[in-house]
C-alpha cells in the first residue's frame, strides 16, 4: 500500500520504474557519490533493476518517492529489521534538481511511521557521515535525537568516515 502525506507518495518500485530511477541517479551523481557507495558513474537501467529486485540489498524494503505528478524524485528505504531488538535503519536520497523542497524530510517521516506502525520497530536509526550536513539537517527536522558519533563507522570511497547516529522512538512521532 503506498504511503502518502498528500504531497509525496512512497511506493514499492516495479521493473517499469528502472529507466526513471537510473535517470534520477545519473543526474544526481555529483551529490550521491560522496555518500552512497552504489552511485557509480555507469549506474544504468540494469543496476536500477537489480536494486528494484533486491539483488544489492536483500531484506531491505525499498520505496520510490513520487511527487504529485507521479514523477520519481528519489528513493528511500528500511534496512533489514533486527527482530531481536526491533530496531530498523532508515535511508534516503533525493534527485539533485529537487533538493531543498523538504522531500527527504517528508519521506523520512512517512517511513519512520511505517517502520513503527507496520513493521513493528521500536527504534528507527538514521546514520550519516559527519560530512553530510544536508542529511544531518533532515534527521533534525524529522524530530530524531542525535545520540552521538561513531568512529570510522562508514567506509565511503575508500575512506572511513565518523558517523552521526540519530534515533526515532514511537513517542517522537505523531502516530494515528
Ligand atoms: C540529504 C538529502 C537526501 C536531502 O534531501 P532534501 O530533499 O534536499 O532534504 P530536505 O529539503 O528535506 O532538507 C534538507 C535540509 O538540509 C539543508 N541543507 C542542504 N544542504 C546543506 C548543507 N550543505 N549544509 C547544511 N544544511 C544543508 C537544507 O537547507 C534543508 O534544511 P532547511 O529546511 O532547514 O533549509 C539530499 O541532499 C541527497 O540526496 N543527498 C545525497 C544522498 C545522501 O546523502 N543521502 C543520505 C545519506 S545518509
Amino acid at each position: 500500500m503506498p504511503l502518502t502525506d498528500g504531497v509525496i507518495t512512497l511506493r514499492h518500485p516495479t521493473a517499469a520504474d528502472a529507466p526513471a530511477v537510473a535517470s534520477a541517479v545519473q543526474q544526481s551523481l555529483p551529490e550521491l557519490q560522496p555518500f552512497m557507495t552504489w552511485a557509480i558513474p555507469d549506474y544504468d537501467v540494469s543496476a536500477a533493476r537489480q536494486w528494484i529486485f533486491g539483488e544489492f540489498n536483500p531484506g531491505e524494503e525499498q520505496f520510490v518517492i513520487e511527487d504529485s505528478n507521479s514523477e520519481i524524485v528519489g528513493s528511500c528505504g528500511l534496512g533489514p529489521i533486527d527482530n531481536l531488538n526491533r530496531v530498523i535503519e532508515l535511508g534516503y536520497w533525493v534527485r539533485s534538481d529537487r533538493a531543498g523542497e523538504g522531500i527527504a524530510t517528508r519521506a523520512a517521516t512517512l517511513l519512520a511511521r511505517h517502520a513503527i506502525q507496520t513493521r513493528g520497530a521500536m527504534r528507527v536509526e538514521i546514520c550519516m557521515s559527519v560530512e553530510n550536513n544536508a542529511s544531518r539537517r533532515v534527521a533534525e527536522k524529522v524530530g530524531a535525537t542525535h545520540e552521538g558519533t561513531l568512529r570510522a563507522r562508514l567506509l565511503l570511497n575508500g575512506e572511513h568516515h565518523d558517523t552521526h547516529i540519530w534515533s526515532i522512538l514511537p513517542e517522537d512521532l505523531e502516530l494515528d
